[in-house]
């Protein structure tokens, strides 16, 4: 059993996948966390250090690694799927879920968060918004893929997600 996490930053992912992952006794695994660990940097040093283009290799590094776990929930980085082939490896490895939440919930969920996240730092609210907008518009045709669409317009709780997922 391997369930993959799909979504834009923000969308609940790791909460989603925390819930999911204990009620279906599986262990959740955040993508992030997992890449930070294996390359004992973290997520802003990578992009500092070797750039976006460098952070991506890595990523799909980590998601070959992590596809071949079993019995797990995986939060995916928000970008991992738009990237290479890594969609198709998902798909072929898992049952997929994509966690699609309004550019406004997203916004306000990215303003209030303590996670530091390099495409979106030091932008302002206007600016995140336009920024959501624009980088969803591109990267939902790989969320679209997904074997779930979760379209959310508040918070889960762990028993809505659970019903869809089962
Ligand atoms: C990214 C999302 C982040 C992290 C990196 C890039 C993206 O993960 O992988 O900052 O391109 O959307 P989260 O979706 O967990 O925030």
């Amino acid at each position: 059993m391997r369930i993959y996490l799909i979504g834009y930053m923000g969308s609940g992912k790791s909460t989603v996948g925390k819930g999911l992952a204990k009620n279906l006794n599986l262990t959740f695994i955040d993508m992030d966390d997992f890449i930070e660990q294996r390359n004992m940097r973290t997520i802003p040093q990578i992009f500092a250090d070797d750039g976006e283009e460098g952070f991506r290799k890595i990523e799909r590094k980590a998601l070959v690694e992590l596809s071949a776990f079993d019995d797990v929930v995986i939060g995916t980085g928000g970008g991992a799927p738009c990237f290479f082939d890594n969609m198709d490896m998902i798909k072929k490895t898992g049952k997929s879920v994509y966690l699609k939440g309004s550019p406004r919930i997203l916004a306000q969920r990215l303003k209030n968060s303590k996670v530091e996240r390099p495409l979106i730092k030091g932008k302002n609210e206007e600016e995140l918004i336009a920024f959501i907008d624009e980088t969803l518009a591109k990267r939902e045709k790989w969320y679209k893929q997904a074997d779930v669409v979760l379209d959310f317009d508040h918070d889960l709780s762990d028993e809505e997600v659970l019903e869809v997922v089962k």
